[in-house]
């Protein structure tokens, strides 16, 4: 999970344990509602309610639709925004009347609009993450000139192909929205010493959804940089912890329904499957990496057995 996201649901977790114990207070003594009944209900509902949504919102809907949200520096402003608004907000009100008059309500119109400004940026991103990808608009063809990162946002599918031709530093998002969006494909090869030609045609095939036709196995990522990424798992190998999702699949298809026994069957339709580790995978879902690495072994032990 990315640091927005997370935070998002951290902060609106706090918001529902004080609205709570502020709930509780004004049930004991009703006398406290006119001060905190404001502060109970925005922690409650612009707090928790909307900054828990937002930071699952965040993490899955990208994932769903396959594309990234619209601006993503909007959901760290969104943060700062939400949080002071809302703090600012519940200070000045819990402090007194004299928030509706003078410089207070000066002071609480600008976090109102803070706070204001904060669901705006979310309406932004949640809604237009949602927008169908616009395929008509995908240009037909990679070609060298293009912008390693943005052939990556408009083709996430092509991402594999940039792993296990030696580009395996693209499994760090930050790489992907920083140097990518501003190296060409050609470049890229010219540094990597990959053949451009023959890398293009490997993209192309991938994106118009034909098999890759060359029989040569994907090189290795440098040695000092495997640790940090997953790696290709070929026939006849058992897999380990860090064998790459995507790579096991396509090799050993007869993996599939385990994933999908543990982490459900929209586990495909998510990009992230095709460059996490089993290990990461298995985090995220929740489940002991060691009981799906035995499941998953198991099978292709006897897929290795096979004549
Ligand atoms: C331990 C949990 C909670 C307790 C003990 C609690 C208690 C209360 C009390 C005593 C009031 C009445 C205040 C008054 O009018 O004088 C109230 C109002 C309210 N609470 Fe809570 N609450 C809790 C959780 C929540 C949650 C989770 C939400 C929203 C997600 C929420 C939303 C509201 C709203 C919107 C009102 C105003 C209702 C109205 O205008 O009639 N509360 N709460
Ligand atoms: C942009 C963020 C928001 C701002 C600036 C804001 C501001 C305000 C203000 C100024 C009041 C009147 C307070 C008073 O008369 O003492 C109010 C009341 C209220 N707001 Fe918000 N609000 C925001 C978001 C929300 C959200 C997201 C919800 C619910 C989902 C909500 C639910 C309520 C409710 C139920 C009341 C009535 C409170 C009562 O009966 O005492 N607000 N809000």
């Amino acid at each position: 999970m990315e640091n927005y996201p997370r935070l998002f649901i951290k902060a609106g977790l706090v918001y529902a344990l004080i609205g709570a114990i502020l709930g509780v207070a004004m049930a004991i003594d009703p006398s406290l509602s006119g001060r905190i009944r404001f502060v109970h209900i925005h922690l409650n509902l612009l707090g928790f309610m909307v900054m828990f949504v937002a930071g699952v919102a965040f993490h899955v809907l990208p994932r769903f639709n396959a594309r990234p949200v619209p601006w993503p520096e909007g959901v760290k402003y969104q943060f700062y925004l939400q949080n002071i608004g809302l703090v600012g907000m519940m200070a000045l009100h819990a402090g007194g009347v004299a928030w509706r008059g003078g410089i207070f309500q000066g002071l609480f119109v600008l976090f109102a609009v803070c706070a204001g400004v904060a669901v705006f940026f979310m309406f932004y991103n949640l809604y237009f993450v949602l927008s169908p990808a616009q395929s008509a608009e995908l240009p037909k063809e990679i070609t060298g000139d293009m912008k390693v990162g943005a052939v990556l946002d408009q083709f996430p599918q092509a991402l594999p192909v940039f792993m296990q031709n030696g580009f395996t530093s693209l499994a760090n998002p930050t790489a992907r929205k920083t140097f990518a969006k501003v190296v060409s494909i050609e470049k890229a090869c010219e540094k990597h010493d990959v053949d451009s030609a023959e890398f293009l045609r490997k993209l192309n095939a991938v994106i118009s959804g034909k098999p890759q036709a060359s029989a040569t196995p994907p090189a290795s990522p440098p040695a000092e940089e495997k640790k940090s990424t997953g790696k290709e798992i070929y026939k006849g190998e058992m897999c380990q912890a860090d064998t790459l999702v995507g790579s096991l699949i396509k090799i050993y298809p007869v993996t599939k329904p385990i994933f999908e026994k543990h982490y459900g069957e929209g586990c495909f339709s998510c990009p992230g499957q095709a460059f996490e580790q089993v290990q990461e995978t298995a985090h995220m879902h929740n489940v002991d990496p060691d009981l799906i690495l035995g499941e998953i072994n198991q099978v292709l032990a006897a897929e290795i057995k096979k004549p």
